[in-house]
């Protein structure tokens, strides 16, 4: 499937890689033959949803809320919001609404469904996400969008009037955004009675949101005269047609996953039948390794393999290819993290193998450190893995952990987002929609209180909120406004009046995006000595900016990146992100000034934004071992910061990432005296003061 795929133009194609024998990924274009236009009517109608349209259309009809439960690839995401239009819920001048949790998730399935309707993408089918709004005010009737948007658009249309139904997809996975929607949107319903709901999911969890959106007794029944939806929820279950799948463990538990992974594919292709293999692992860094080990595979097991990769933030083209038919007498392996679990459906899979992790966000609110960990997928999360395997035949799955293992220490289902999660962001949202009781909030399932109280904390030290926990003027509302980390919009704020606001969006653009490097099959070492000819001893956000600096004098030539080991596609992104932030730093108020090569201007506005992220180096460590200021963790460089190894004395980091150790990603110089300036509450002097001397 590709794009603005239509008959007769050309589709994506695979290209033979010389030396191994294993197909990779070219965006190069040729025409091959793909299943024809003549046929989407007909796919379509065999979906399993297509069966439930009446019942849908007809319980969208008379309930306010709708649940619709149905296993991964039956149609719900595609077809639910066709049939609503059909139906004439976008008829004069309303639009249905259709959210995701994932980003990538929202550019694949509008361009599906714009594909099916036979509509150009950005007309009457369309989808935002963060810095990309492929929508036409007057035109689009079918708008996908990630659930963070459409409450960003909450701020300027508290009641989301345009929207006749709202559908909220993926609420199984319970993304932070997606539970804050849930409690907004039960709310919007007392005030919009002819609004529609439909939340849907791809497991039987239904029972519990029923229950909350049955859960105030005001809104049982109809209103006095019989009027109106009924306002207890729907619920629908849409029979899938899912195949058998085998399951098999590992007879000892693995040490290595992505080896494991990757003799599992070898021996997969060398004894089953024809398929395509997906292949569930971490995030980027482990997809880059395994798809290395695979190329260099000596036995050529690999022949007729094509290896694709898939995890967010994957180039359109890339992104093209994992969905376009496999070649006959080929097989596909598609290298994915978490996001092909439920968010995608990939045609033709017959065999999974499951690493038994997944990258989850935990928070701690006692350390104040948000964390990107490593850790074990539900058992829920695995039979959603396994399922991915029974969609055209009956399929196997190789799990690469024990069963043992999977039956009494996997836990059954995951927690939800909003518990493990750093809440400034959450609280600021709320805030600046008007709810101020936040603890009182009605949540499908409630954060912790300590996470609350740690987030109001820094707020009030960012000078969001005041002290009685209300959004400052100007500053709060400002910071509200700008769609990015709380902490990432103050730094913008803060270089207004440091006279280095041009500076510190080409270092918010940069960060808002996974990575401006390009780090291909086995070149870690030119990589490293690429960032080298960039690197600043003041740290990453300088080191970026060194980057965009050669960019621009390059003329943004592709030929430069790719010589200094930069991702084109991220610096035209970079660029795209910081002409909209420079747009809404203009209506904030905030002149656009270059401060030339004073960074220390710019080191004083990230000090701004970020000096709860404050560490000081271990004396007498000899590891480079730092400490946080606040909650003296022990935390690490990462190897990827052009600080790894020099570590100076007070720095502050981005984020961290944690392996074995917690590592700072993109750290900069600070000097500590900046601290209490920038936080007075947050810093008192005698907290640093002694260690200023030490
Ligand atoms: O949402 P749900 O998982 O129930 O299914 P869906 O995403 O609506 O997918 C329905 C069908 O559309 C599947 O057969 C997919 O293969 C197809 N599809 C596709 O070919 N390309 C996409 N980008 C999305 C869906
Ligand atoms: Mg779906």
């Amino acid at each position: 499937m590709s794009k603005f795929w239509k008959p007769g133009t050309e589709k994506p194609r695979f290209v033979e890689d010389e030396e191994g024998g294993v197909l990779f990924y070219t965006s190069a274009s040729s025409s091959s033959s793909g299943h024809g236009y003549a046929s989407v009517e007909r796919q379509r109608q065999r979906l399993p949803v297509f069966k439930y349209r009446t019942a849908i259309l007809y319980l969208v009809e008379t309930h306010a809320t709708t649940i619709v439960v149905g296993e991964t690839g039956s149609g719900k995401t595609t077809q639910i919001p066709q049939f609503l239009k059909e139906a004439g819920w976008a008829d004069s001048g309303r639009m249905i609404a259709c959210t995701q949790p994932r980003r990538l998730a929202v550019q694949s399935v509008a361009s599906r469904v714009g594909e099916e309707m036979g509509v150009k993408l950005g007309e009457e089918v369309g989808y935002t996400i963060r810095f990309e709004d492929i929508t036409d005010a007057e035109l689009t009737r079918i708008k996908f969008l990630t659930d963070g948007v459409l409450l960003r658009e909450m701020m300027d249309d508290p009641l989301l009037s345009k929207y006749s139904v709202i559908m909220v997809d993926e609420a199984h996975e319970r993304s932070l955004s997606t539970d804050i929607l849930l409690g907004l949107l039960k709310k919007i319903q007392r005030r919009r009675p002819e609004l529609r709901l439909i939340i849907s999911s791809a497991t039987i969890e239904a029972k519990s949101m029923a229950a909350f959106f049955n859960s105030s007794r005001r809104l049982q029944g109809r209103d006095a005269e019989g009027h109106g939806p009924r306002k207890e929820p729907a619920i629908l279950s849409v029979e899938g047609r899912g195949f058998n799948v085998q399951t098999s463990y590992v007879e000892d538990p693995v040490s290595d996953y992505i080896r494991a992974a990757v003799s599992t594919i070898l021996s997969i292709h060398d004894k089953e039948p024809m398929g395509d293999i997906l292949v569930f692992l971490t995030g980027k860094d482990d997809i880059d390794a395994a798809m290395q080990l695979l190329a260099e595979d000596s036995h050529h097991k690999n022949q007729g393999l094509i290896v694709l990769p898939l995890y967010s933030g994957l180039p359109r083209a890339d992104q093209d290819l994992v969905f376009s038919p496999t070649p006959r007498g080929k097989r596909k392996v598609i290298i994915s993290t978490n996001i092909a679990e439920t968010s995608l459906t990939l045609e033709g899979v017959v065999y999974v193998v499951d690493c038994g992790f997944s990258k989850q966000r935990f928070y701690n609110p006692i350390t104040d450190i948000e964390n990107l960990v490593v850790a074990p997928i539900s058992r829920a999360s695995a039979r959603q893995r396994a399922g991915r395997a029974g969609r055209v035949r009956p399929g196997k799955c190789y799990r690469l952990y024990t069963e043992e293992y999977y039956v009494n220490e996997m836990s059954s289902d995951g927690v939800p987002e909003i518990q493990r999660s750093n809440l400034v962001s959450c609280v600021i949202q709320l805030k600046s929609l008007g709810i101020d009781n936040i603890l009182g909030f009605d949540w499908p399932a409630s954060p912790s209180p300590e996470a609350l109280i740690r987030a109001l904390e820094v707020l009030y030290s960012l000078g969001v909120i005041d002290d009685d926990a209300k959004l400052t003027s100007p500053t709060g509302f400002q910071i509200a406004e700008i769609p990015l980390d709380p902490m990432v919009s103050k730094m913008i704020l803060a270089s207004n009046d440091l006279g280095c606001s041009e500076e510190v969006i080409t270092i918010a653009a940069v960060l808002s995006l996974q990575s401006i490097w390009y780090s291909g099959r086995g070149s870690e070492k030119e990589l490293d000595e690429a960032k080298l000819r960039f690197a600043a001893a003041e740290g990453d956000h300088v080191t970026f900016l060194n980057v965009y600096r050669g960019y621009v004098e390059s003329n943004k030539s592709s030929s430069w990146c790719h010589r200094n080991h930069i991702n084109y596609h991220a610096m035209k992104k970079v660029d795209d992100v910081r002409k909209q932030l420079r747009r809404i730093a203009q209506r904030l108020g905030i002149a656009l000034k270059s401060c030339d090569h004073d960074m220390q201007a710019v080191r004083k506005a990230v000090t701004a934004g970020f000096f709860s992220n404050a560490c000081r180096v271990e004396a007498f460590s000899h590891n480079g071992a730092y400490k946080t200021i606040r909650g003296s963790q022990e935390v690490y460089i990462h190897p990827s910061s052009v600080l790894f190894r020099v570590n100076p004395k007070w720095v502050i980091y981005h984020s961290i990432v944690s392996t074995e150790r917690q590592y700072m990603r993109n750290v900069i110089t600070i000097e500590p005296s900046w601290l209490p300036e920038a936080a007075p509450h947050f810093y008192h002097r005698q907290q640093l003061d002694p260690r200023l001397h030490s």
